[in-house]
């Protein structure tokens, strides 16, 4: 449905990546301002996205498009997107009424960050149809630096803010929610790395990342991990800056596995693995030691399991798997650039990422 369009009112469109973290963000030390409990580092993708367009229309209902669905504000004024853009017109002032059309191109809410991706095309779609403005550059000089951006994004989805930059980023907490810090680290072309995404399962989680980051503080095992978060990203960046993937991919397993700790043993406690995860990690582990698989898992909020590994290995790593695994579904995906904004087009549906 075309609802009735603000005089002159153009179309802008963002296209965010997700991002997978290296070093995982789990708990807030603060729940309204999104003050996370640790520093988290990730690397942003390019192929798994969330494009989003926005416009201004006449009437009082903003409008969101998801995938075929249309829901209004007036219907739902706490739905998260409405939400969000609440939060995106009072940081500009500007209180006009939008119309949002939003696509993943990849399944949602399955363990690939589809609210990184989604909270940040939201915000920079938003700005930009408010402010009339797509360049990045311009933006900033209307008050709306990217570090503003990412910050806008954090408050819709904590992981969204890493999204507003590309190659390898730093999420520091600070001493203060005021203090927290969203940077880049390295660029995506110091090293090519790829993300070989298992999909045992595309159906939605079925415990909240919101949830889980509360049910954090009941495990016993939080403050442990707490304890040595700021020497892990320490050994992530100088991996990192040594392009050293051996050492690199022992930290990523180890901060998963600990994650998911915390999640198992949070109260209350939730469990992401399946069978299926169990079983696939122990085979990598295995596959590895042998000199096999030259790839280091790591698992987000849900039972897919992500294989990070050099991009000259992504053949290598897929004919293992493809030989050992032959109903796997996976997507590849590798270290992207960032977001982009445009002007002009609405993107309706443009489909999903294709399996190999
Ligand atoms: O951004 P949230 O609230 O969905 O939490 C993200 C949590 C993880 O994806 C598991 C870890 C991370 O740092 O991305």
């Amino acid at each position: 449905m075309t609802e009735r369009m603000y005089p002159n009112s153009m179309a802008f469109t963002a296209t965010a990546p997700s991002n997978i973290a290296f070093v995982k963000y789990w708990g807030k030390r603060n729940q309204d301002l999104q003050w996370p409990a640790n520093d988290s580092l990730s690397m942003t993708l390019s192929q798994c996205q969330t494009i989003t367009s926005a416009r201004k229309i006449l009437g009082n209902e903003d409008i969101f498009h998801f995938e075929g669905r249309v829901i209004r504000s007036g219907d739902t004024p706490n739905h998260k997107v409405f939400r969000h853009l609440q939060r995106v017109k009072a940081e500009l002032k500007i209180f006009d009424t939008l119309e949002v059309s939003s696509s993943n191109l990849f399944p949602t809410a399955c363990g690939i960050a589809s609210s990184a991706s989604g909270f940040a095309a939201l915000t920079l779609a938003a700005t930009a149809a408010l402010l009339g403005e797509h360049r990045l550059d311009e933006l900033a000089i209307l008050g709306m630096p990217r570090q503003k951006l990412a910050h806008l994004a954090r408050m819709g989805s904590g992981s969204a803010g890493r999204s507003l930059h590309g190659g390898y980023v730093l999420w520091q907490a600070g001493e203060s929610p005021e203090t927290q810090q969203i940077s880049q680290v390295t660029t995506a072309s110091h090293w090519d790395l790829s993300d070989v995404v298992v999909i045992f399962s595309s159906n939605s989680k079925h415990t909240s990342s919101s949830d889980a980051h509360k049910a954090a503080w009941g495990s016993p095992l939080f403050p442990v991990r707490l304890a040595g978060i700021t020497q892990r990203i320490e050994r992530v960046v100088s991996a990192l800056q040594e392009k050293n993937i051996e050492k690199l991919g022992l930290e990523i397993e180890n901060d998963a596995l600990e994650m998911h700790s915390v999640a198992m043993t949070g109260s209350p406690a939730t469990n992401y693995f399946t069978e299926d995860t169990a079983r696939f990690i122990a085979w990598v582990r295995d596959q590895r030691s042998a000199g096999n698989l030259p790839a280091w898992f790591t698992i987000d909020a849900g039972p897919n399991v992500h294989l990070i590994c050099e991009t000259a290995d992504v053949a290598a790593v897929t004919d293992k798997l493809k030989a050992s695994w032959p109903n796997l579904r996976l997507i590849i995906d590798q270290v992207g650039l960032g977001p982009t904004l445009s002007k002009g087009q609405w993107a309706e549906n443009p489909g999903e990422v294709r399996d190999v």
